[in-house]
């Protein structure tokens, strides 16, 4: 879908977006509008239930006056809450509005509206961001579906003041847009199409925006010693695979930060199998390889001045004659031997020796993984918070900001000596669950911690939010690719 933002001028026919305050006030375009229409819009606005709240819309086709315009009503709510998630959610409107009445083309007069903080020229990136991202659908496999059910908006043009400041601040954000939808595709692709080696050349494409990609097999993998995320694999007919990425956009040679993700691209659980009811949804158990890859795709795309490397372990845990038993004792690359008590805890598993791995290696100033690592965390956040776990309280912080601004919001979880003791085994330096019921996800993270070799680091558990079955404004329904905005902009913010 194609966004561009043009002069301030009102066309005279076509789909025309104009703007509506809280309690129904136009904004001068519609106030124009309204002129040239004998008061065709205030007169729609008073008979319906419509009246400018954030989120709403109401068409006016061919009003008197105006008989070649189809008009549409966007709300925009009160002008001081005009942040970056409203007008995303305002783009994201119009383009719901425009695909329901099967427009291709729709132009939005965007006037300045006093208030709020935002210049107008970021108001114009942030509606297109949202008409963009909320334009996304995963539909490759439906050769059936009637054309009236495809969404069609295609060109979406803001017109305004200023087009050329809009021009440039949505340039830095289209790229984002551009990862998101590039990760939702991974994510919501079956394991039958996505597995350790497909995933990681859909990684391979990243070096077309300067991005230096390696591919590790299984060889390798054994020869630096990564025997408890191969273990992890060794079920499975597919090759285990771990996928370095690297974005040097800074000059100076500063260490790098580092985006680990786990990339279990289909999990049953192993030995240890999941019942059969809802399993398919385990296709999304590389949701956090799936935001690494996107998060280094965006940091490219819009060539961000930051060294930053993404290491993402790609296994597929499946029960066969191969697979790891539940008892086997196994030797990760940091030394350490775990006792795999249960097959379906292969996330940390495979986490723990990327982490080791990219610490070792790299050296870098921090590492943040994201994983779709515990059912716990789900009870504990449930659908709408991410679980935050850190040993760094400034880099907690920054995540959680970022997150509140992007609306991919963490909550953050204790760590403690006592949740690690649980951990304890009478065979290996550790078990891979801990002995209790309790705190699943938080002795996961315990287990991960003592992986990190004391690099500041943070642990996203995204299992609650990988994935939205209804959907969350301005994103439709499907994967959120959850991660890839919020480390944007924890970078943006922070470390470019
Ligand atoms: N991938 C799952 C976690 C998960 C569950 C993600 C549901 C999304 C939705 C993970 O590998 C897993 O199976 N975790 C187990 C750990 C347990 C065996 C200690 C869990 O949470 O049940
Ligand atoms: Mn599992
Ligand atoms: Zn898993």
């Amino acid at each position: 879908m194609k966004i561009a933002f043009a002069d301030a001028r009102l066309p005279s026919k076509g789909a025309l977006a104009v703007m509506v305050l809280e309690g129904g006030k136009l904004t001068s375009s519609a106030k124009s509008l309204d002129k040239s229409s004998d008061g065709a819009l205030s007169r729609a606005i008073k008979a319906g239930r419509f009246d400018g709240k954030a989120g709403q819309t109401l068409w006016v086709f061919a009003p008197a006056g105006l008989d070649k315009l189809s008009i549409l009503l966007l709300g925009m709510g009160a002008p001081k809450s005009l942040d970056i998630m409203a007008l995303r959610k305002a783009g994201g409107a119009l383009a719901r509005a425009a695909n329901a009445e099967g427009f291709a083309e729709l132009t939005l007069m965007l006037d300045a509206i006093a208030g709020g903080k935002l210049e107008i020229a970021d108001r114009a990136a942030e509606i297109g961001y949202g008409a963009r991202v909320a334009r996304y659908r995963f539909d490759r496999y439906l050769t059936k579906e009637p054309q009236e059910k495809k969404p069609t908006l295609e060109h979406l043009s803001i017109h305004m003041k200023s087009a050329v400041a809009a021009r440039r601040a949505f340039s830095s954000i289209e790229p984002v847009a551009e990862a998101v939808d590039f990760t939702r595709n991974l994510v919501s692709e079956p394991g039958n199409v996505i597995y350790p080696e497909t995933l990681a050349k859909e990684c391979k494409k990243l070096s077309e925006l300067g991005v230096d990609v390696e591919v590790m097999g299984e060889k390798r993998l054994a020869s630096l010693g990564m025997g408890a995320l191969l273990g992890v694999g060794q079920g499975s007919a597919r090759e285990s695979q771990l996928v370095v990425m690297q974005w040097n956009g800074s000059t100076k040679s500063a260490q790098p930060l580092a985006f680990i993700g786990k990339g279990v691209t289909f999990d049953t659980g192993g030995i240890s199998i999941k019942p059969s009811a809802g399993m398919q949804d385990m296709k999304w158990d590389m949701g956090g390889a799936g935001a690494v890859i996107g998060a280094m795709h965006a940091l490219a795309g819009r060539k961000a001045k930051v060294n930053a490397v993404g290491v993402v372990g790609l296994v597929e845990n499946m029960p066969s004659g191969t697979a790891q038993r539940p008892g086997d004792i196994v030797r990760s690359m940091s030394g350490q031997t775990i006792e795999v008590l249960n097959t379906d805890a292969e996330g940390r598993l495979v986490l723990a020796d990327a982490l080791w791995y990219t610490q070792d290696r790299f050296k870098p100033q921090f590492m943040i993984d994201l994983a779709t690592l515990t059912g716990a965390i789900m009870v504990a956040l449930g659908q709408v918070y991410g679980g935050l776990y850190a040993s760094d309280d400034k880099l907690a912080k920054q995540l959680a900001a970022a997150g509140e601004t992007v609306d991919e919001l963490l909550w953050r979880m204790p760590l403690a000596d006592a949740y690690d003791k649980q951990l304890e085994s009478p065979a290996a330096d550790m078990a891979n669950i801990s002995a209790g019921r309790w705190g699943g996800s938080i002795t996961a993270a315990q287990f991960l911690q003592r992986f990190t070799n004391d690099v500041p680091w943070a642990h996203l558990d995204i299992a609650g939010v990988a994935w939205s079955e209804k959907g969350k404004a301005p994103m439709a329904k499907g994967s959120t690719a959850f991660g890839v905005q919020l480390l944007d902009r924890f970078v943006r913010d922070n470390y470019e």
